[in-house]
């Protein structure tokens, strides 16, 4: 059997993005291992999810050091101990440093929860809602030095309803992020992804395209 991807996944908060990955390792459809898990937060619910699990976790509070590049590098050792070959941000909230970004080049992805380059940082689903699209959506994509901008490796897309609520869609989103996640992380065990300039072309898929999609559907048009 080929080598399993060795993961290291940072978290914040709830992980349910991290969830979703463990589930797909035990189901067999991702042929990855998790190495270690780092929460930035003590309380984070991810931290049970990853105990219910077996998995190695590690929290490390960033109250806990005098400058953001003392933590980035303290991440970095115990990533680089634990030979990790991916790094998956998910739901993780701090900026990485340049040096973070140098030690894993191309290594980093990361789950967005809106079609970037639309509604980058905070509360991106607010703001799609705010803004009035009629589409939204979740974008995996790897971490540059921008905030949301590294080259985009899979997107999927929801409908936004006229009574939609914040929470709603939030919803909706997050359970087409736990589909895409797991499969750009496959990709990327599978060697299938290739970096070109900022774009991101994935070796033998399928070429046939789905049909436009239309929100409102369209009468007779
Ligand atoms: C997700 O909405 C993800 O897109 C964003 O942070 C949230 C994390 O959720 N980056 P969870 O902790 O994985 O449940």
């Amino acid at each position: 059997m080929a080598d399993l991807l060795k993961l290291g996944v940072l978290i914040s908060g709830n992980g349910s993005n991290l969830q979703s990955i463990i589930d797909h390792i035990e189901k067999g459809s991702l042929k990855a291992v998790i190495k270690i898990v780092i929460s930035n937060n003590p309380e984070a619910f991810g931290i049970t999810r990853a105990k219910k699990h077996g998995i190695n976790i590690t929290v490390l509070n960033n109250r806990d050091f005098k400058s953001k590049e003392d933590f980035d590098s303290e991440l970095i050792k115990i990533l680089k101990k634990n030979k990790v070959e991916l790094v998956i941000l998910a739901g993780f909230t701090r900026i990485l440093t340049p040096g973070f970004l140098q030690a894993f080049p191309q290594k980093i992805m990361n789950i967005h929860p809106a079609l970037l380059p639309s509604f980058p940082g905070l509360h991106g689903q607010k703001q799609a809602l705010d803004y009035g699209v009629k589409f939204s959506g979740c974008t995996v994509h790897f971490v540059d030095e921008g905030t949301d901008t590294g080259p985009i490796v899979i997107q999927g897309v929801v409908h936004v309803s006229d009574d939609d609520t914040v929470e709603g869609l939030a919803g909706r989103i997050l359970k087409e992020e736990h589909r895409i996640y797991p499969q750009a992380i496959q990709f990327y065990a599978e060697g299938r992804l290739e970096i070109k300039d900022r774009k991101v072309r994935i070796k033998s898929i399928d070429k046939k395209l789905a049909k436009a999609m239309h929100n409102p559907p369209l009468s007779g048009f």
